[in-house]
């Protein structure tokens, strides 16, 4: 099968004009069932966006801006007055920047289309301001494809001898374009170098077995997944040169939030001396938060550890602990590749000095 490049995925795509929906492809039915779900209300991306429908920080920053265009025709077809539409649309702009809180990109976007609608003053011309909302999300989904190619450019020079291994999704699903951590990968690969991708599993909803192997296997690279139990005694082999994973949001410091089961794998690393890499787009960095404690972590519902995949796994009586996201301390991060150029000794300091620094 021939490499699919992330328009053919259609991770996230806008079909037709203003008065069009927005189609996303269900990744909770991958790897086994290719379907997409037309959102054409501001609901339904939400309960995408919540589901895991569509997900990873970049792509569901993108889903929240297109969300914002299906928001303006609520508010403008729905209510009498200027200051009653406003309002509305501020209320649906905050109900889908909420709709997951690790991930910086999501907000990111609607502050984004947020200033276009204050930029446009008490009375605007509603359909004009639906029109600059939807060029507006189609240029953050076409800056992040550029994005991800500037980052998988830098990652290549640092990218050592030897197999990688990954956690969580990182690709076109995660994305607009061919995806950040993974995005080194695949760029690597097409450049010629050879080695076997790891990846992780990832429970409990696995996004390293059901995508970043259904990814790979579509771009014909070599995939190996692996418990996230098995993580120690495969650095211990000594074939992993590095591991790389991408972040939902960076402080000003180099903290990484990044997919559950992130955190232990770099002290994994650290302990077997092999380098640890995060990969993200400038987006994804939160510079009004010092560190790591002050990110928001997501809990999800018991279910998706208790009852995965509508199997039980633990008794009735059980409770589970599911954050989704755990936060990587900054002193175990080797680099940190943006598209902006390599953070090397990560810290506050060389945080700004790359990422204040501009494309
Ligand atoms: O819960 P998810 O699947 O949205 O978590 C995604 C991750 O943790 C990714 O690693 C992160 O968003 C980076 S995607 C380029």
């Amino acid at each position: 099968m021939n490499t699919p490049p992330s328009n053919e995925i259609h991770t996230v795509c806008w079909q037709g004009d203003t008065d069009g929906y927005l189609e996303i492809l269900d990744q909770t039915a991958l790897p086994t069932v290719v379907k997409h779900v037309a959102c054409k209300d501001v609901p339904s991306v939400i309960e995408s966006i919540k589901m895991l429908r569509v997900r990873g920080a970049p792509a569901i920053g993108i889903a929240g801006a297109y969300g914002m265009v299906l928001a303006i025709d609520h508010a403008k077809n729905s209510y009498d007055t200027d200051t009653k539409k406003m309002s509305c649309l501020q209320q649906l702009a905050e109900d889908l920047a909420t709709a997951r809180p690790t991930a910086v990109n999501l907000r990111w976007a609607i502050e984004r289309i947020k200033k276009l609608i204050l930029d446009s003053g008490p009375i605007p011309d509603y359909s004009e301001l639906q029109q600059s909302i939807l060029d507006e999300a189609k240029c953050i989904q076409h800056e992040d494809q550029i994005l991800c190619e500037r980052i998988g450019e830098h990652g290549c020079s640092i990218l050592p001898e030897g197999d990688i291994l990954t956690h969580c999704n990182t690709g076109a699903l995660a994305t607009g374009g061919i995806g950040t951590a993974l995005g080194i990968i695949v760029t690597a690969w097409n450049k010629g170098r050879r080695f076997q991708v790891f990846a992780d599993e990832t429970r409990p909803l696995l996004q390293g077995a059901r995508l970043t192997a259904w990814e790979l296997a579509h771009r014909q690279i070599p995939v190996t997944v692996l418990v996230d139990a098995a993580a120690a005694h495969l650095l211990k082999t000594g074939r992993i040169g590095c591991c790389i994973v991408g972040a939902d949001r960076i402080t000003a410091n180099g903290d990484t939030a990044n997919k559950i089961g992130t955190y232990g794998l770099a002290l994994l690393a650290k302990a077997h001396n092999v380098p640890f890499f995060v990969a993200a787009p400038s987006s994804t960095f939160d510079l009004d938060l010092q560190s790591g404690d002050e990110i928001p972590i997501e809990e999800r519902s018991e279910n998706e550890v208790l009852e995965p995949f509508n199997f039980r796994s633990a008794p009735a009586t059980a409770t589970a602990f599911n954050p989704a996201f755990d936060v990587t301390p900054a002193s175990l991060i080797a680099a940190i590749v943006t598209e902006r150029g390599i953070i090397r000794d990560v810290s506050l300091e060389t945080v700004a000095s790359v990422i204040t620094r501009g494309t």
